[in-house]
């Protein structure tokens, strides 16, 4: 029997990156995974490999998270089909890098809408049910950038800093119940993130950068260290930089 045998995993932005590792793992380690994302017929591709590979089962819900009825509609969805929503991992986000001078304000308020509202409504979707079931892990993934400001991040790390700030309000207003509270903090990582980069002055920075991300497979590491340690312990913080990034 693997450690999460039984259990039932949701996964926000499951369709790339960071939220596909996510869902192998835990799906490796025995869950039932619940894949959410807009793009369906990527999360349908996952849902195939993830059931052959590891025998669990892997659901597809499509979600937008700026959507409150559809993240409800996901909790549900997970609900109805495993009877427990064990983990939730609020991992949907977008990282539209730009200067405030050049004004990029429909993009700061997708960041808002995605990092934040985002985040805001998988609590209100799933916290009631964790609470009524006396357990439950809230995974929220934060940045290096909700730690720190750097130059064209200004909005973003803004998103990233409130997600840090859900995550510690929660920890504390939750500390006598059994749901346990894990803020992830990446630094660079290997996905498709900076692809919807449209600030010419950032991608004109990004062009000097060397250095070596990390694999998502890392970040994933960390959620799987998190949700596998004994109830009593509840992980807060994880902070997974690449060694050559300060
Ligand atoms: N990569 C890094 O260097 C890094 C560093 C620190 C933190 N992070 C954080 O890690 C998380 C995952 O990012 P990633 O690096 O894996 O990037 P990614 O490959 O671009 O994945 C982003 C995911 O978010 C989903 N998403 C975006 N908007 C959404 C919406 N409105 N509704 C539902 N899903 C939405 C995307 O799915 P659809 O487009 O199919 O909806 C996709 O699955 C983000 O929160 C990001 O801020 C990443």
């Amino acid at each position: 029997m693997t450690q999460l045998s039984n259990q039932t995993a949701i996964i926000t932005g499951a369709s790339s990156g960071i939220g596909e590792a996510i869902a192998h793992r835990l799906a490796d380690q025995g869950a039932n995974v619940v894949l959410a994302a807009r793009r369906s017929e990527r999360l349908q591709e996952l849902s195939a490999d993830i059931e052959k590979q590891y025998g669990t089962k892997a659901k597809v819900v499509e979600t937008d998270v700026t959507n409150k009825e559809e993240v409800e509609n996901l909790v549900k969805e997970a609900y109805d089909s495993f009877g427990s929503v064990d983990i939730f991992v609020n991992n949907a986000g977008v990282m539209l890098l730009s200067f405030l001078k050049n004004d990029h304000v429909e993009e700061w308020e997708q960041m808002v809408d995605v990092n934040i509202k985002g985040v805001l409504y998988g609590i209100h979707a799933a916290l009631p049910t964790m609470l009524e079931q006396g357990s439950g892990h809230m995974i929220n993934v934060s940045s290096v950038a909700g730690h720190e400001v750097f130059p064209s991040s200004t909005v973003y790390s803004a998103t990233k800093y409130a997600v840090k700030a859900l995550s510690m309000g929660m920890e504390k207003e939750l500390a006598s119940t059994n749901v346990r509270v894990t803020n992830i903090s990446p630094g660079a990582v290997d996905t498709e993130l900076t692809d919807h980069i449209t600030d010419d002055d950032v991608l004109e920075m990004f062009k000097d950068r060397s250095m070596t991300p990390l694999n998502a497979e890392d970040i994933a590491a960390a959620v799987t260290y998190a949700v596998t340690q004994p109830k009593n312990v509840n992980v807060n913080e994880v902070i997974v930089r690449p060694l050559n990034q300060s």
